[in-house]
C-alpha cells in the first residue's frame, strides 16, 4: 500500500463519509487501485454509500494463510464492520475490542496492492484514531469540515490530534463539505446556509493547504443513499467539485513524499491523556 490517506473531521455529520466515498470512485476513475477502509466501528457507512450491504467478504488462501478478501464495487475494495453484522445489530464494544476488528480488518486481509488506501474515520478525536495510527503509518490526514463555527472549531482540533509532535501526521489540506446550497432550478444561485468561506479560512489560519468546496446538492445526498457516489456521475457540477479536491489532494500528497520521510506508526506507552502516544 503506497499512501494512507485519513480522512477526519472533529464533528459529526458533517460529510467524511460521503466525501471519503466520492475520493475514492474518483480516483478509481483515474486509474489508481483504491481501498477504502471503514473505520467507523460504531456507525459504519460504507456499505450503504457503495450499494454493498448484502455482501460479505470472502475467505481466500494467501501463502498458507486464510485472509479476507475486500467486497470491491466501482473500482474500490472496501472493508467494514457493516460487512459482518446484521443491519440492526448494534456494536456495543470496549474500545480494545473496536481495535481488535480493526486490527484484523487491516492485517487479515488481503488487500493486494494498493496506489491509495481511505480510512474513514468516525467524529471526535478518540480510541479509533489513535488504534488507526498505532497500526498504520498513516501519509496524510483530510480535514473535513462544513463552514460553520462549531464544525470549524471541532475540525481545529482534529487538525490539532494529527499534528501533535507523538502523532505528527502530516494533514494534506482542509476540505469544505456543504459550502453552499444550490437548487436544481436555479443553478447559478448559491445560498450560504452554513456560513461562507468559514473552513477556507480556517485552513488559511493554520496555515493548510485548502482542498476546494462542496456543494450542498440533493443528488449527492440521493447518490450515497441509492449507492452509487455522485462522483460516477460525470461532468455533473458535484463530480467536478469532487474531482478538483482529488486532484488538489493528490498534489498535496506528491509535496508531502517529496518533503517529508514517511509517517512512523505511534507507539501507545501510558494511557495518561496527551503523553499517551510515543514514537516508535
Ligand atoms: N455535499 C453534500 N450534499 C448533500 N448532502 C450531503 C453532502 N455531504 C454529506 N451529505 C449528507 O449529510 C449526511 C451526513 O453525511 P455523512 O454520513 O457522510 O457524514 P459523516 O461526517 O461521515 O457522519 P458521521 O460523523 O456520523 O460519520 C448524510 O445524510 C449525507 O448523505
Ligand atoms: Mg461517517
Amino acid at each position: 500500500i503506497q499512501n494512507i490517506i485519513a480522512v477526519a473531521s472533529g464533528k459529526g455529520g458533517v460529510g467524511k463519509s460521503t466525501v471519503t466515498a466520492n475520493l475514492a470512485v474518483t480516483l478509481a476513475q483515474m486509474g489508481f487501485e483504491v481501498g477504502l477502509l471503514d473505520a467507523d466501528i460504531y456507525g459504519p457507512s460504507i456499505p450503504i454509500m457503495f450499494d454493498v450491504a448484502e455482501e460479505k467478504p470472502i475467505a481466500v488462501t494467501i501463502d498458507g494463510k486464510s485472509r479476507m478478501r475486500p467486497v470491491e464495487n466501482y473500482g474500490v475494495k472496501m472493508l467494514s464492520i457493516g460487512f459482518f453484522t446484521q443491519p440492526d445489530q448494534a456494536v456495543i464494544w470496549r474500545g480494545p475490542m473496536a481495535s481488535k476488528a480493526l486490527n484484523q480488518m487491516i492485517f487479515d486481509a488481503h488487500w493486494g496492492q494498493l496506489d491509495f488506501l481511505l480510512v474513514d474515520l468516525p467524529p471526535g478525536t478518540g480510541d479509533i484514531h489513535l488504534s488507526i495510527m498505532q497500526a498504520l503509518p498513516v501519509t496524510g490526514a483530510v480535514v473535513v469540515s462544513t463552514p460553520q463555527q462549531i464544525a470549524l472549531a471541532d475540525a481545529r482540533k482534529g487538525v490539532a490530534m494529527f499534528q501533535q509532535e507523538a502523532i505528527n501526521v502530516p494533514v494534506l489540506g482542509i476540505l469544505e463539505n456543504m459550502a453552499y446550497f444550490t437548487p436544481d432550478e436555479l443553478p447559478d444561485n448559491k445560498y450560504y446556509i452554513f456560513g461562507q468561506h468559514g473552513a477556507r479560512n480556517l485552513a488559511e489560519d493554520m496555515e493548510i493547504p485548502f482542498l476546494g468546496e462542496i456543494p450542498l446538492v440533493q443528488s449527492i445526498r440521493e447518490a450515497a443513499d441509492l449507492g452509487r457516489p455522485a462522483a460516477l456521475q460525470k461532468e455533473t457540477p458535484s463530480a467536478l467539485s469532487f474531482e478538483e479536491a482529488t486532484r488538489k489532494m493528490v498534489s498535496q500528497l506528491v509535496l508531502r513524499n517529496t518533503n517529508l520521510p514517511p509517517t512512523e506508526a505511534i507507539k501507545i506507552t501510558t494511557m495518561a491523556g496527551c503523553d499517551a502516544v510515543k514514537k516508535k
